[in-house]
């Protein structure tokens, strides 16, 4: 193992044997080289096991049989709760299951709403907004930790507004005073789905606690990538994205404080929420039940608990130092060509490894199609993030993105392809 803890050529090599998509082979006749994993992580052996592992030998519905297949998913699904509170840091009763992460900051931004028109009665006031109070989100947010808080102020009729970003995308903390005492929350982004800075989550904690703000922390770019414990931050709540985790797709979560959980009135009503119905009234069950209305994705979420039982035997912070190591090759290499662009910080400080960039007079489609006729796989686009790429004065751009599956021959690879793309281009 190196210095750093980052991983051994042969560790490095054997991680990625449990990784089968990295052996697809791509229209170019070679293997893919996967630079995608901020749209979405590549999967382990170990979760696509236990994904199907659940569903020949323990399928069955949860909290509500009394049979052996039922009792089994109900343990299953309970397990891979206390498996996602224990990698996040937080209790089991804290983790609301939700289908992703955009549904679970759209649960926070709807219950405030259902606050702000009574529902929950005189304990969940403390979660209403109206003319008078504030939302604050940054500009660098992903589309879906900006458009449910600035849907939230036009219902409500509060004031929307954000904290600033300095020329290569970081948070600008002077704009910190726009959180003031008129804050009733502030959303934002542990790591940018964009510019892959880090922000520094104290200052802005700290300028909402002063004003006795909630806060809510979106940690699909981070949680993957880097050790995050959401007491240790002390964020109110926070999300978490399975797909990114290298768990499968529909599963996500809201971690929330339980005392605020307790209070915040439930969004989805059904079945599986309540304790007690009569034509007139309906009691809800406690957290974290009171949010999961209908069936769950269960054998998605036993699949997640299998991907982060991987990524905690590895090592949080191995991750982190593996892709410290292949993100500044990365920066490295892009910093060197001339007439390349990157959107956001170009050196390694605070940084995680998704690195967009723009080939000047070269549209990114063109850039991620030539890209994968070498078989390199890069996201392009606006990335779900458009006030950020226009405040970098762009419509779109091209991403690379790194995992703990990343080579140095892959980022070789990858830009050995990105200057035959300039010269193909006339560049
Ligand atoms: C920063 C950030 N937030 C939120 C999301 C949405 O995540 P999900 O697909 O789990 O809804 C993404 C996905 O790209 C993201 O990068």
């Amino acid at each position: 193992m190196g210095a750093t803890g980052d991983f051994t050529p042969a560790e490095l090599a054997a991680i990625r044997r449990d990784f089968p998509a990295l052996d697809r082979i791509g229209r170019g006749g070679k293997p893919i080289v996967y630079l995608d994993s901020s749209a979405t992580s590549q999967k382990p052996n170990c979760v696509l096991a236990s994904e199907l592992d659940f569903y020949r030998t323990s399928n069955g519905a949860v909290h509500r049989n009394t049979h052996l297949l039922g009792d089994e998913a109900t343990e299953a699904f309970e397990s891979s709760r206390r498996t996602v509170a224990e990698f996040v840091g937080g209790k089991p009763d804290e983790i609301v299951w939700t289908k992703n992460a955009t549904e679970a900051l759209n649960l926070v931004a709807s219950a405030m709403g259902n606050a702000s028109v009574g529902l929950g009665g005189s304990e969940s006031r403390e979660f209403a907004v109206g003319p008078g109070d504030k939302i604050v989100v940054t500009r660098s947010e992903h589309h879906s930790n900006l458009v449910p808080w600035q849907q939230l102020a036009k219902r409500t009729g509060a004031t929307f507004d954000w904290l600033d970003l300095v020329p290569d995308g970081r948070i600008d903390l002077q704009t910190l005073d726009r959180i003031d005492g008129q804050t009733k929350v502030v959303a934002f982004t542990h790591a940018s789905n964009v510019t892959g800075a880090v922000t520094p989550v104290q200052p802005i904690l700290q300028a909402a606690r002063n004003v006795g703000a909630l806060t809510i922390l979106d940690t699909c770019q981070s949680s993957a990538h880097m050790p995050v414990n959401v007491n240790d931050l002390g964020v109110d709540f926070a999300v978490f994205s399975s797909h990114k985790m290298l768990g499968p797709t529909g599963a996500g979560a809201l971690w929330g404080r339980y005392d605020l959980l307790e209070k915040l009135p439930p969004v989805l009503t059904g079945g599986s929420v309540v304790s007690n119905v009569t034509m007139e009234e309906t009691k809800f069950l406690p957290p974290p039940q009171k949010f999961e209305a209908g069936s769950q994705a269960i054998a998605q979420i036993v699949g997640w608990a299998s991907a982060l039982d991987y990524l905690a035997e590895l090592g949080m912070d191995r991750v982190a130092a593996h892709e410290h190591a292949v993100t500044s090759k990365l920066l490295e290499g892009l910093n060197a060509m001339d007439d390349i662009r990157v959107l956001g910080p170009t050196d390694m400080t605070d940084r995680t490894g998704a690195v967009a960039f723009e080939v000047p007079g070269v549209h990114p489609h063109d850039v991620g199609q030539v890209l994968d006729s070498f078989d390199i796989a890069v996201r392009v686009g606006h990335h779900c993030a458009i006030p950020l790429h226009h405040f970098f004065g762009v419509r779109s751009s091209s991403r690379a993105s790194v995992a703990l599956t990343t080579s140095d021959e892959e980022i070789e690879v990858f830009l050995d392809g990105l200057s035959k793309v300039q010269n193909y281009f006339g560049g």
